[in-house]
């Protein structure tokens, strides 16, 4: 048996820390993961199983949506059954249905089977997780599109959230196919995708998760993001990653209130578990965060960053800028805005030499502190700097060292700085300094 050495033992020690306030704030959530068709196929699947159960044992509410189109296909093409796509939906016929239904089956037994062969929640050495399906969606005929009749193609109409709660309130895996009957019974073939995102959104999820082969999001300047807003995504004008399909159902799931929609890599060993354990993550994190825009300050934005700040100004918290600098200045300012108004602001400085920044004047409207626009907005700094070329970012506080450490930053001392920001430290103030290396995000 092989030793761990002391500097494993140390980096597990460190991870147990920065997981446990994750564990917390997890539990008792509820979680929709959509996993494709050919992550179940996939060697590194029963892995993935693994990864959710342990979500099972900390109390996590787990509902899963599988699908199964490369099984379709390949059962289809097996049978010499042709069939047609409008858009991203097939045309399901009666000859498909009659592939479909044994595809989707298979594809079910191979979840299931996964799930029992790891530990249930509560007891070691115990019988697998339980994995409970049954008739919570009801369907509803997609009907005609662009002049083509779907036939058994359906999407869903109703969801039984009351059935689907009691049995995770039993600590039980729901896990629901993308087959559903109509009131009057016949049954229809949905799109998984569709389906998790529906569920998400009826079951009011905290977490949508979507494993995908793809789930890093580079802009058009090859910048890696792995937060966005809704309105970012909105506003983007293009990005490379996901597919289409997927980034249309986080928004969705947006839109319908949930509150974080994560994109999984379905090819990298232990991706869930980074990225819901993890500081920085791995995948993408679309978020519905509750603020109207997010945008690079102009002009006309200085009278609402003064309104904002000189009450910090005056009680000591940041330091006094005048209007004139401000105005200097204003294109290194990030500003929220809701309503009209300017309820949260920030400042990234560049020391090009250096690849370095410093991330100033940050602050958050006292009405609307807590609800997470903090981090967001350092998050939309830490991105400008990245896009300029910073590779670790610094900041100075006297009274917010904590927070900043909550967000990654780690103490540091002033001869870390640039030489140029050294000259101007105001020993007076006695700032702490905390630096955060910039990972791509
Ligand atoms: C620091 C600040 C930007 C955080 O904004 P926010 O939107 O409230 O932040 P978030 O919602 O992301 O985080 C809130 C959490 O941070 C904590 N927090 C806020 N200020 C803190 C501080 N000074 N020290 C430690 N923790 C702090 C809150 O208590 C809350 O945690 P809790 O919900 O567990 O109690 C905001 O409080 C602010 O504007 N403060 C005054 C200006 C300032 O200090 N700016 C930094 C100058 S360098």
């Amino acid at each position: 048996m092989t030793q761990t050495t002391p500097q494993e033992q140390q980096s597990f020690v460190s991870f147990l820390r920065e997981a446990s306030p994750y564990l917390r704030a997890h539990r008792g959530q509820t979680f929709v993961v959509y996993l494709g068709g050919d992550l179940i196929d996939a060697p590194g699947f029963p892995l993935v199983v693994q990864d959710l159960a342990l979500l099972c044992g900390i109390g996590v509410k787990l509902v899963l949506v599988h699908g199964a189109r490369p099984q379709i296909e390949a059962r289809l093409a097996q049978a010499d059954v042709l069939t047609t796509l409008v858009g991203d939906l097939r045309v399901t016929d009666s000859a498909t249905l009659h592939e479909v239904r044994p595809a989707i089956a298979l594809v079910r037994y191979t979840v299931e089977a996964q799930f029992a062969q790891v530990a249930g929640p509560c007891q070691i050495g115990a019988p697998g997780l339980r994995v409970t399906g049954g008739n919570f969606v009801v369907a509803r005929p997609v009907g005609v599109i662009a002049g083509t009749d779907l036939q058994f193609t359906g999407e869903v109409r109703k969801v039984d959230t009351m059935g689907l709660r009691a049995q995770l309130e039993l600590s039980d895996v729901v896990l629901i196919s993308p087959l559903a009957h109509s009131p009057t019974g016949e049954l229809f073939s949905l799109n998984a995708l569709t389906l998790a995102s529906a569920l998400a959104i009826e079951l009011s999820a905290s977490k949508l998760v979507l494993y995908t082969p793809e789930a890093a999001i580079t802009d058009q300047q090859g910048v890696l993001w792995r937060q966005l807003t809704v309105p970012e995504l909105r506003a983007a004008p293009a990005f490379n990653g996901p597919p289409a399909a997927i980034l249309d159902n986080a928004l969705r799931a947006c839109r319908g209130g949930v509150e974080r929609v994560h994109l999984v890599s379905s090819v990298q060993d232990g991706a869930l578990l980074l990225e819901l354990f993890t500081r920085d993550g791995v995948g993408t994190l679309i978020s519905n965060v509750p603020f109207d825009q997010l945008r690079t300050a102009t002009i006309d934005d200085v009278g609402g960053i003064l309104a904002l700040i000189e009450p910090l100004e005056a009680a000591g918290v940041l330091v006094k800028r005048s209007r004139e600098k401000l105005e200097r200045e204003i294109g290194c300012f990030e500003i929220m805005v809701r309503d009209g108004m300017t309820v949260a602001c920030g400042a990234v400085y560049p020391y090009d030499s250096e690849r370095m920044a410093e991330l100033a004047c940050i602050a958050v409207h006292p009405d609307y502190r807590r609800g997470g626009f903090g981090a967001a907005l350092l998050v939309a700094l830490e991105r400008q700097a990245l896009a300029a070329g910073v590779s670790c970012v610094f900041v100075l506080t006297t009274q917010t060292t904590h927070w900043f450490q909550e967000q990654g930053y780690v103490r540091s001392t002033l001869e870390e700085l640039p030489i140029a920001r050294q000259a101007l430290y105001n020993a007076q103030r006695n700032s702490v300094v905390l630096v955060k290396k910039l990972s791509a995000r």
